[in-house]
């Protein structure tokens, strides 16, 4: 596989591991590391051998944003034209499912990219926050939309406006991470959810984060609209009948597309 300068890239079983990989930096997201994550990711996602994907940091900083210091200088234009955050909407479209594991520092774009993942399970010492008031901007790759939705506009307006950090045991609260682990269980526990998702149907895994992502944007009835279709599209798929024979006789599922 190709090699990168900003992560480490390995494949477990059916499990895909891209680890951030700055340590100077607290693995601040520059455009390498970003053009790294997406090409890997992307990688991943076209490969059916491949049916779960965990993005994770080191046990001090998931990610402690965007890269201050490449950003400092640029213009108004620079940012448009070059598109600077755009390439993490590559990411943030995949249909394998990813896990952010994350442990340590989860603020401004590292909080938003661990956003952009299916599931957040985070260790005890992670700390999310959206500070980027306290450097005169906004967040810029997706905070001030995808954190209102997961924690409601009174608690994301509380982060945004004040810049200030919650711990692991808030954001459980809030809802903004799927579960809580002893830091020194995160990778375990990461891997483990990992599998469980890889063992199933991958259709059924596609049609699942596909009506997943659209309950963020649809309304109600277009959301449950499409639902039905989709239910009704995995009948078609050899994997139904197999799921559900296997249940009828009493025995584990042996699926064909995983
Ligand atoms: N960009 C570039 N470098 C960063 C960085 C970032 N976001 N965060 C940390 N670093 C660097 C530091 O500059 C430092 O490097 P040097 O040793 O070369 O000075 C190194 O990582 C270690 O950091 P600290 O010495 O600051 O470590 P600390 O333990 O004292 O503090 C911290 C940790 C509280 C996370 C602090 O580093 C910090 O506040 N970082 C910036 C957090 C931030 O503002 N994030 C938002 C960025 S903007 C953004 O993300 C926009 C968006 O929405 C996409």
């Amino acid at each position: 596989m190709t090699e990168y300068d900003t992560i480490l890239v390995d494949t477990r079983g059916r499990v895909g591991w891209i680890t951030l990989n700055r340590p100077e930096a607290l693995n601040a997201l520059n455009g390498r590391l970003m053009h790294e994550v997406v090409d890997v990711a992307t990688r991943f996602d076209a490969d059916p051998g491949i049916g779960a994907i965990v993005v994770t940091g080191s046990d001090r900083a998931f990610a402690a944003g965007a890269d201050i210091k490449e950003m400092e200088d640029k213009t108004g234009l620079d940012m448009v034209m070059e598109d600077h955050f755009g390439g993490w909407a590559r990411f943030a479209a995949l249909r394998t499912p990813v896990i952010a594991a994350v442990a340590g520092y989860a603020l401004g774009g590292g909080c938003e990219l661990a956003m952009m993942c299916d599931i957040i399970l985070a260790a005890d010492t992670a700390r999310f926050g959206q500070p980027e008031v306290n450097l005169g901007v906004i967040p810029g790759m997706g905070g001030s939309q995808r954190l209102v939705r997961a924690v409601g506009p009174y608690k994301a307006a509380d982060l945004i406006l004040t810049g200030r950090m919650m711990d692991a045991a808030e954001a459980e609260r809030s809802g903004l991470v799927s579960r809580v682990v002893p830091a020194g269980d995160l990778l375990t526990e990461a891997g483990a959810v990992a599998e469980q998702i890889a063992a199933k149907s991958l259709p059924s895994i596609y049609a699942a984060t596909a009506v997943l992502d659209a309950a963020q944007e649809t309304t109600l009835a277009e959301g449950l609209r499409l639902e039905r279709h989709v239910f009704a599209s995995l009948f078609d798929t050899e994997d139904q009948k197999e799921g559900m024979a296997a249940f009828r006789e009493k025995r584990a599922a042996e699926f064909r597309h995983r």
